[in-house]
């Protein structure tokens, strides 16, 4: 049985600086693994890589047994694959709801031509995505917030948006980055609950994350990347229990 996501060999050097260094790494279905490493490590490079934001001078990246190679972020999509962004990359004009229909396949650019001549099946499909937005905001559990404008949203409720945003895309895979970076208490609670939960739905998560508290209660496996290189692959006690990737990450014990 091929892997479920399988990469391998990816490389990419920008100018002088070699991002990513020969990686190659399997994430398995139904876990969450986690990515961790110092800043500027390359963990946004390689959901980059994956998700067609970028295409590696080297490497392969296989979902499902099928090549991603050389494929365009929206078609990544379509494969099962949706990933978030560090910058969150929201409308801060429009509201929630309105955030998450944006996001949804096919939005933007769909038969324009379609939309004049056909109003009535153009507003009926709207209507469709509108409602299947609530869904997916009732999920992370923002459906009081639905008409709110995103200016108006707390930092917390943003970073649940974001993830609101790519469930509607329906993928199975959700590669998240850095979802509780400049959360604490409450909602740093709230988005390790909801990525559990996610995974009990059925999603494979791959995680860009900093706190080790969140690793050490959310990662099924972690990878540890350093400088390009993936240094180690291993369970999060394993990793933590690494006194040389406690150096590199801490400069000192974990
Ligand atoms: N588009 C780009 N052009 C030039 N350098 C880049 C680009 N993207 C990332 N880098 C550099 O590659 C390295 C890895 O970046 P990144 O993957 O964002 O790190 P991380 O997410 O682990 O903090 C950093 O030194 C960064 O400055
Ligand atoms: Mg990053």
């Amino acid at each position: 049985m091929s892997p479920y996501l399988d990469v391998t060999g990816l490389n990419k050097r920008f100018g002088g600086l070699q991002a990513l260094s020969d990686c190659s790494f399997k994430v398995a279905q139904g876990r969450i693994t986690c990515l961790v490493g110092p800043n500027g490590a390359g963990k946004t490079t390689i959901f980059n890589a994956i998700t067609g934001f970028l295409t590696p001078d080297t490497g392969h990246v296989a979902f499902r047994g099928a090549s991603l190679d050389g494929l365009s972020p929206q078609r990544v999509v379509r494969h099962g694959i949706a990933r978030t962004f560090q910058n969150l990359r929201l409308f801060a004009d429009l509201t929630a709801r309105d955030n998450v229909v944006a996001g949804m396949p096919g939005h933007f650019g769909e038969e324009p031509l379609g939309a004049i001549f056909r109003p009535f099946r153009t507003s009926r499909a709207l209507a469709g995505k509108r409602a299947a937005a609530l869904e997916v905001l009732a999920n992370v559990g923002l459906a009081d917030r639905a008409d709110a404008l995103v200016r108006n949203l707390s930092y917390g409720e943003q970073k649940l948006l974001c993830i609101a945003r790519i469930l509607a895309t329906s993928a199975e895979l959700l590669l998240l980055d850095e979802p509780t970076s400049g959360l604490s208490g409450a909602a740093l609670t709230e988005v390790m609950a909801l990525l559990r939960r996610l995974q009990a739905e059925g999603k494979t998560l791959l995680v860009v994350e900093h706190n080790t508290r969140v690793v050490q209660q959310i990662a099924d496996e972690v990878l540890f990347l350093h400088q390009g290189h993936l240094m180690a692959q291993g369970s999060p006690a394993e990793i933590i229990a690494d006194p040389k990737l406690a150096e590199i990450y801490f400069g000192g014990a974990l």
